[in-house]
């Protein structure tokens, strides 16, 4: 008996798409091809939902301030209170978290040689609670619980591609080696192409994030050493959140000797705010 992870999510996060669900305006013409695109993987959720998501998002700088920026800092907590980000925080519950799992992945993954950062408290911010809004809509409890991990994709240096992909890995062997019978996904989030500030705002490169999506299928290990400059110079300076997306990646079976991961579905669009909106599912054979 041992936990595995069935499947992984890739999504964006853009704070927008939270508040038009928040507002009721995803019936809005300029919303609903984007919320379109959310409704297999809704069903496809509700087919077989997770005991646990292990989800990997940036924190914006509200949980943590520019006074101190862990590289990949996990969850600990038994639950976690939706960040206020200057508007006051989303009306969406409390996020619960899963300590037991959690306690066992920083002990596996540090003890593999990556040096988490434990943060038994802190608030959650759009990184986080927009992808579960997107995947499970605006239920009164979140479905299952989550343990989440932080990654500094905000104040260079941020991790390479490389350790990205390798810390899913180890991700993947403190899960399997989790003593209880759960099925426990894993969701890379942020990106895709978007600049926020500076002359190049507004960028969009869907180009780019094809190409993106398609290695992210076919062609992790290769698309792990893109530099990052390539993320910043294609996708804008923001683009580099995509980063993040390899860590969910590199836990799926394929990475680990297994059949290659199935795609199970896709979404882009553009726009969504300023953001190059995109959602992809893999499930492993
Ligand atoms: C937007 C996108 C983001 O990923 C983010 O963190 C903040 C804002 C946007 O497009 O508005
Ligand atoms: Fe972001």
């Amino acid at each position: 008996m041992s936990a595995r992870i069935t499947a992984s999510v890739f999504t964006s996060h853009v704070p927008a798409i939270g508040v038009a669900m928040d507002l009721g305006k995803t019936e809005l013409p300029g919303w609903v091809p984007l919320f379109a695109g959310y409704e297999r993987a809704r069903e496809w959720i509700r087919e077989d939902p997770p005991d646990a998501v292990i989800l990997v998002y940036n924190d914006h700088g509200n949980a943590f301030s520019l006074e101190m920026i862990p590289t990949f800092a996990l969850g600990m907590a038994a639950s976690y209170e939706p960040a206020d980000e200057g508007w006051g925080p989303r009306p969406v519950p409390t996020v619960p978290g899963h300590p037991e799992l959690a306690a066992h992945i920083a002990s596996s993954v540090i003890q593999q040689d990556f040096d988490l950062t434990l943060v038994n408290e802190m608030t959650v911010d759009h990184g986080c609670t927009v992808p579960l809004s997107i995947m499970f809509g605006l239920p009164e409890t979140w479905p299952c619980p989550v343990v989440p991990l932080a990654v500094n994709v905000v104040q260079y240096p941020v991790p390479s591609g490389r350790r990205c992909l390798a810390l899913g890995q180890a991700i993947r062997r403190a899960v399997e080696s989790f003593d209880e019978d759960l099925n426990v996904q894993v969701w890379g989030t942020g990106g895709m192409s978007h600049q926020l500030q500076g002359p190049r705002a507004g960028l969009i490169n869907e180009k780019f994030d094809t190409m993106f999506l398609d290695r992210l299928v076919d062609d992790p290990v290769g698309l792990s050493e893109m530099p990052h400059v390539d993320y910043v110079r294609e996708a804008g300076s923001e683009g580099i959140e995509l980063v993040m997306w390899l860590i969910a990646r590199g836990a799926m079976d394929d990475l680990d000797g297994g059949a290659a991961a199935r795609e199970i579905h896709r979404h882009y669009h553009i726009p969504a705010s300023n953001t190059a909106a995109g959602l992809l599912l893999l499930e492993n054979p």
